[in-house]
């Protein structure tokens, strides 16, 4: 199996062959996001500047008939809310894709992230003061053209024939998935990385990729997309901007325990581009100083 690692900035994935990965599954940067990653941008336009850039190499590099997964969410700054989900559906279908499929993820109620915004109404319970608490993120699922079922031989159909009483009992065949989050826990390796949970890609690798393939994330964070892709006996390649992150992501990847005993047959390689960035240290302090601001740090 192959791992690769790539530091520098996915609007460019210029190693990677046109046609060559199987799946996309990622979670881009939430915007400026005031938890993670405040001023990241200059400008809202800047951000989908990028994400169609990115959406053109994915188009580049992805096989026909495959699929790219998006975990995204539209975001909250300073009272305005930013409609990220309808914009990047929109950036993803003028690149060529065919718009699939929206899967609504749900967390639990019990630990919310973001600040409770319902309190104003229980502060003033009359109309207009109505702000609820969101407990879901967008999987937004594009397709690139018609795939050809009969490309798969039977072997490898049968190395990735799923698991039925995962499904039902996961409740999979909803277009709703209640799974819960990365939990804010001291000492977590995703700390201020807004990483998803591993339920998430485990089950997009199940659905949409076959076993032995090559899945991507452009986008790639703490590497939970390339560690459940190793898992399952997939290829795996990450991009990430900040080098900062590549203890985190190698941490990660350790802990996969196939990496013990698959050692010899992971053939590893780590690519620091020019481009890359030192981002985590400077974004967690911008992030304290605003939370010493508003009194919660
Ligand atoms: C929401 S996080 C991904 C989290 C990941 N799914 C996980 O589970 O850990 C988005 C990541 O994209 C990175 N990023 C931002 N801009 C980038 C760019 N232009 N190229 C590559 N990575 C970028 C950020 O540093 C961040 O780590």
């Amino acid at each position: 199996m192959e791992l690769k690692l790539f530091f520098g900035n996915s609007a460019s994935m210029k190693e990677l062959e046109d046609d060559s990965i199987h799946l996309v599954v990622t979670s881009p940067p939430y915007f400026n996001s005031p938890f993670d990653y405040p001023d990241l941008f200059n400008s809202y336009d800047e951000f989908l500047n990028l994400i169609t850039q990115v959406a053109d190499e994915i188009k580049r590099v992805l096989c026909q008939g495959r699929i790219a997964t998006l975990v995204v969410d539209d975001i909250l700054i300073n009272g305005l809310k930013y409609p990220i989900v309808a914009d990047m559906t929109r950036i993803f279908i003028d690149a060529g894709f065919k718009y699939r499929e929206r899967i609504t993820w749900v967390k639990p109620e019990g630990y919310i992230r973001i600040s409770r915004r319902s309190g104003v109404l229980l502060q003033h319970p009359y109309p207009m003061y109505y702000y609820p608490d969101n407990l879901q993120e967008s999987i937004l699922i594009f397709q690139n053209g018609t795939f050809n079922y009969k490309s798969i031989s039977t072997d490898i159909r049968s190395k990735s024939e799923l698991d039925l009483d995962e499904f039902n009992k996961g409740k999979w065949y909803l277009s709703v998935w209640n799974i819960t989050n990365v939990l804010p826990l001291k000492n977590r390796l995703e700390k201020g990385i807004a990483a998803f949970p591993e339920e998430i890609p485990y089950r997009l690798v199940k659905l949409y990729s076959y076993h032995g393939e090559t899945v991507l994330d452009p986008f790639m964070g703490s590497g939970t997309t390339l560690k459940v892709a190793l898992d399952l006996k997939r290829n795996a390649i990450g991009y990430e901007i900040d080098l900062e992150l590549k203890k985190i992501i190698e941490e990660k990847l350790e802990l996969n325990q196939i990496k013990q005993e698959a050692k010899s047959i992971i053939n590893k390689q780590v690519i620091i581009r020019e481009d890359t960035k030192y981002l985590r240290t400077e974004l967690q302090n911008h992030v304290k100083k605003s939370e010493g601001r508003n009194g919660q740090g």
